[in-house]
């Protein structure tokens, strides 16, 4: 039975966080942290603020109760308030776009290091997601420009959002397009976070019962996205192509740039120490 918080008389901080981490026990590893972070969030007050006030009557407690119901209904926490940490920015987000993750700070890191090596000013990235990798990219190179691509609306229309509110319009545009098939422009270098989990695989419901599914699955296999994306940018002449993949997927992919012929590839790993992408160089000029 819902056991709903608010009483007649009001309800100071310290009540209503008691409250709100018995609520999320059973959905969040951190319930008392998310809590605070979900109060501050109702309040538009920082952690440090409960602490200081916890004596304070709660207003619109109805209001929070919602959030907390959403959050022990698994529902991920960026999306309740609306954005998420990555790098070094909080990028909007919203339900249909995928919340970046911080492994792909590490395909950024990769990517940023050819770019400042080899001068590069013309990069695409397929699936462009909230804008994480082209937004931070070019943040980060003042005078790149990206060309970003989705299949999805929404994931367009936010990370033009994203685009705009950190001023990169003249930088960077997004394209609807399958991959790269509708990009006319000459390319130094691709960098993608495909989705490349495979159909039947389980995964947790914060992200399965939230997360687009276009984000998620790469096909039966998984890697069949990826695939496609190798041949593509081998296809167009491209020199780079950096990209994320899941952590068993390096001997199938090894297998099949043997076979379809690159100049070099290297995989790189998280910070678990999983397989986690890679990047390859091709053979310059038309394939
Ligand atoms: C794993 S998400 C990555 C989002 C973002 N780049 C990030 O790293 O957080 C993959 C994105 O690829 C998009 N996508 C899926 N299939 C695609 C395709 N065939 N062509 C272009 N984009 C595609 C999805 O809509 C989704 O936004």
């Amino acid at each position: 039975m819902k056991v709903l918080l608010y009483m007649d008389r009001g309800m100071t901080i310290k009540e209503t966080l008691q409250w709100a981490k018995k609520e999320l026990k059973e959905s969040c590893q951190r319930p008392q942290y998310e809590a605070e972070l979900l109060l501050a969030y109702h309040l538009k007050q920082d952690r440090m603020y409960l602490i200081t006030h916890d004596r304070d009557e709660v207003l619109d407690v109805e209001g929070f109760e919602t959030l907390i119901q959403r959050r022990a209904a698994n529902e991920p926490y960026e999306y309740i308030v609306g954005e998420a940490s990555f790098y070094d920015i909080y990028l909007f987000v919203e339900k249909g776009v995928l919340i970046p993750r911080p492994e792909t700070e590490i395909l950024i890191d990769l990517v940023a290091e050819i770019i400042e090596k080899e001068d590069i000013r013309h990069i695409a990235e397929i699936g462009v997601g909230s804008g994480a990798i082209s937004v931070v990219l070019a943040r980060k190179f003042p005078l790149l420009k990206v060309i970003a691509t989705d299949i999805c609306d929404v994931p367009l229309k936010v990370a033009q959002k994203n685009i705009e509110t950190f001023g990169l319009s003249e930088q960077i545009e997004v394209h609807k397009s399958n991959l790269i098939d509708e990009v006319t422009e000459t390319l130094e270098l691709v960098v993608s976070n495909p989705p490349y989990i495979a159909e039947d695989f389980i995964l947790k419901s914060n992200v399965v019962d939230y997360e687009p599914k276009e984000a998620l699955f790469g096909g039966r296999i998984g890697d069949e996205l990826l695939k496609q994306i190798i041949l593509d940018v081998k296809e167009r002449g491209i020199k780079y192509l950096a990209c994320e993949m899941g952590y068993d997927q390096k001997e199938p992919l090894q297998a099949y740039v043997n076979e379809v012929g690159v100049k070099s590839i290297k995989f790189y790993k998280d910070l678990a120490g999983f397989d986690r992408g890679f990047v390859i160089v091709f053979n310059e000029g038309k394939q």
